[in-house]
């Protein structure tokens, strides 16, 4: 009796040890938009990816709409280990990189093929291991697109946006962009944008076409001119130590799971900006209206002494980098 207690005891012990060496590695992924955009796209297809690639070994948890961190608490909760993987605008980097504010600076690229190629360049890819002394690894880049203005009046000349105030991600550029037309931009979460454009807190906004439908901002705003005045894109960050310390398969695994999920999302930036941007159209909210070229002039020529304030910041062979990429 005692020695088939024993070994029931013996039996329990070695299942609670076996479980224990199956747990899998627990991979959270958090970003702040909807699922079904490019960046949104992008984490599922690593997710399935990863998860077929490693059955039971890693679980990729995928927490969109700021539902775990929001703007802000993101990068410090990636740094304490809160979260595995993030993709943040790269506008929300200053902090850890004052290059990265390259991609803010205003009529820069002339299209997302140009932004695709500076940051497939040898300058492009070696900003990805710019904040390695902070931490943090560039897995790669990821497209959202062009930006469009929004506004409660349609935005034609630089003027109309005088004394308007403008929701703008956390970036000192897109600050003196605003500024530089007499507009009042105030920094906010992009969780807060859609109440603050509904209740007057702001006037207007700059975002992508994907963004401005799936967060319904044109619904709560009298314009989107299609100004194509800037960029949004990602930066796939991961903590270095974290990445670092995984068992070398898996990590290689992750590694070509991410190169295949940007590369769906990259698609669905490129396919379906313009699918958006006629949702917008059909929804007759806001009325969407093209900037002439006269028009893109004038806000150009406002917009430009932005790149010789932070030209030091950014140093003049990045922007002439970027430049380059525009054919
Ligand atoms: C924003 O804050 O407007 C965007 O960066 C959100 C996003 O992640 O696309």
């Amino acid at each position: 009796m005692k020695f088939k207690f024993k070994r029931i005891l013996a039996a329990a012990a070695m299942a609670v040890g076996l479980s224990a060496m199956a747990d899998p590695i627990v991979v959270k992924f958090s970003h702040v938009v909807s699922d079904n955009t490019p960046k949104g796209q992008a984490a599922l297809k690593f997710k399935e990816l990863v998860e077929k690639a490693l059955p039971g070994k890693v679980e990729v948890q995928v927490f969109p709409n700021s539902q775990l961190f929001g703007d802000g608490k993101e990068m410090e909760a990636l740094l304490l280990g809160d979260v595995q993987i993030i993709a943040p605008s790269l506008s929300k980097f200053s902090k850890y990189t004052k290059q990265l504010q390259v991609f803010d600076l205003p009529f820069l690229f002339d299209d997302i093929e140009a932004v695709d190629r500076f940051q497939a360049s040898k300058e492009g890819q070696a900003l990805l291991s710019s904040m390695s002394s902070k931490g943090l690894m560039g897995l790669g880049y990821l497209h959202n697109g062009m930006k469009q203005l929004s506004a409660t009046k349609p935005l034609n000349m630089p003027a109309d946006a005088k004394g308007l105030k403008f929701r703008i991600q956390p970036s000192n550029v897109i600050q003196a962009q605003f500024e530089a037309v007499g507009a009042n931009p105030q920094k906010l979460a992009f969780s807060e944008v859609y109440q603050a454009l509904q209740t007057g807190v702001v006037d207007g906004q700059e975002n992508t076409w994907s963004n401005i439908y799936t967060k319904k901002f044109h619904e709560v705003q009298a314009a989107v001119m299609e100004s194509n005045h800037g960029v949004i894109d990602y930066m796939v960050v991961t903590n270095s130590k974290w990445w670092d310390g995984l068992p070398a398969d898996v990590r290689g695994v992750m590694s070509k799971a991410m190169t295949e999920a940007i590369k769906v999302g990259n698609q669905n930036a490129f396919n379906e900006a313009s699918d958006y941007r006629a949702k917008i159209v059909a929804d007759n909210k806001a009325k969407v209206m093209k900037l002439t070229p006269e028009q893109t002039a004038a806000w150009r020529k406002a917009m430009l002494p932005v790149w010789k304030q932070f030209e030091g910041e950014i140093g003049a062979d990045l922007i002439a980098a970027a430049q380059k990429a525009n054919k």
